[in-house]
């Protein structure tokens, strides 16, 4: 039996990350440099304390942790989310633990989105999410972006536009800090009037932040949930996912998603039905690294470790690359963007580029289906070591220059 003929439309139709055959179609060049995966460092992972905090808890706690536990996710920690982002308006019915930010993401698509809907989000964006958005029966719309985030206009433009045609647009997902593709951060000005606008529009947000705490220089900017409660004092409009893959490791799987108490409430009747209760030996984990108070040191140490891989990127463009070419300049994160001249194909150089031994995302991967833009790729900093950046960027640069 293939089942070829069992399954559904949504399954026959379903795009596949194209990331993950970009990367495997790699692995096997001796000798690349690759920029291409979003893989954190494991050497931030804390190793050591987790292990030491797995064991105790197993041990104290094993015949609690290791059975079913609540759909809302674990109370103890839930009091040190709280603690840790300082809320006082907002209790344990504001916030549910998923299984990584891609859990919490699904949930919230999946109880707002019906077939042919309509999501905006920031052109480029992050594939993992446009494919689950797609896979969903979405219509994905993107709004171009600037230095300084989203472009407001367009996206007053285009929402106009839509409604008027009858569109039903849904929510507008956005990553503010650090952006995954572009490493774009959104401006504090720019973070007021989206706030404004989709307040004034009925416009939600889902904001996806699994950067914020990674900034390795320039000054903290409030999360677009924190600006709709300080600015606004109506935080409703914006649901906000964190994740702490890139802070303790993916492998953690480990989320939360913090909103309205309804709309909580109705995430968590699909985490029920999906995934019965988050890993509940990981929640209180996570629990006790909060309450040895091991985070802050932890994101420090993130913070100085990556830093330097940034630095030496961003030198490593400056002397490389010719003057057609142009940059994002991030103050954390993991990513950063390229833009070359428009004749460029960046799907065609990732083949070329294979043959000078490098490796990169092409841009085109990041755009909603039919909305592709081919003269941009992907860059990350923190899996290859300094030495592979100076070198990798380098080839890259005799790549581009002999176009
Ligand atoms: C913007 C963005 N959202 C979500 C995710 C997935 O996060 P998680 O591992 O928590 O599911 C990633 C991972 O790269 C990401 O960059």
């Amino acid at each position: 039996m293939e089942y070829k003929n069992s399954f559904s439309e949504h399954t026959r139709t379903m795009h596949s990350s194209l990331i993950r055959e970009l990367v495997a179609s790699i692995k096997t060049v001796p000798g690349l440099i690759s920029f291409a995966g979003g893989f954190p460092s494991p050497k931030t992972f804390p190793k050591q304390k987790l292990a030491e905090i797995y064991s105790q808890v197993i041990t104290e706690e094993g015949a609690e942790v290791l059975q079913y536990g609540a759909s809302e996710g674990d109370n103890q920690l839930k009091d040190e989310l709280l603690k840790w982002e300082g809320y006082k308006h907002i209790n344990h019915d504001n916030i549910l633990v998923t299984a990584g930010a891609t859990n919490g993401i699904y949930y919230y698509t999946r109880a707002l989105i019906e077939e042919g809907d309509v999501i905006f989000c920031e052109a480029p964006t992050f594939l993992g999410t446009l494919v689950a958005f797609d896979a969903l029966g979405a219509k994905v719309h993107g709004i171009p972006m600037d230095s300084e985030g989203i472009d407001l206009e367009i996206l007053k433009k285009d929402l106009r536009e839509f409604r008027t045609k009858g569109r039903k647009v849904k929510f507008l997902y956005v990553i503010p800090d650090f952006q995954n593709p572009s490493g774009i951060s959104m401006s504090e000005q720019r973070r007021k009037e989206l706030v404004r606008f989709a307040l004034d529009f009925d416009l939600p947000i889902l904001e996806d932040n699994p950067y914020s705490r990674l900034r390795f220089s320039g000054d903290e900017l409030p999360t677009l949930y924190r600006t709709a409660f300080e600015q606004y004092r109506n935080p409703d409009i914006v649901t906000e996912i964190v994740s702490f893959s890139k802070i303790l490791g993916p492998g953690m799987r480990l989320a939360f998603v913090k909103g309205n108490k309804n709309l909580v409430e109705r995430l968590c009747s699909w985490q029920q039905k999906v995934n019965i209760t988050p890993d509940c030996v990981t929640e209180r984990v996570a629990a006790r690294f909060f309450q040895q108070d091991l985070m802050q040191p932890h994101l420090e140490m993130i913070r100085s470790f990556y830093r330097p891989y940034l630095e030496t990127m961003l030198e490593a463009l400056d002397k490389e690359m010719p003057s057609n070419v142009m940059w994002t300049h991030p103050e954390g994160g993991i990513f950063l963007w390229l833009w070359l001249e428009e004749r460029f194909n960046c799907d065609e150089l990732f083949e070329q580029a294979k043959a000078h031994k490098v490796a990169f995302i092409p841009g085109s991967k990041f755009f909603p289906f039919g909305e592709e833009q081919y003269n941009c790729m992907r860059l990350n900093f923190t899996y290859s070591s300094q030495e592979q950046i100076q070198e990798g960027i380098a080839r890259l640069a005799t790549l581009i220059k002999s176009f």
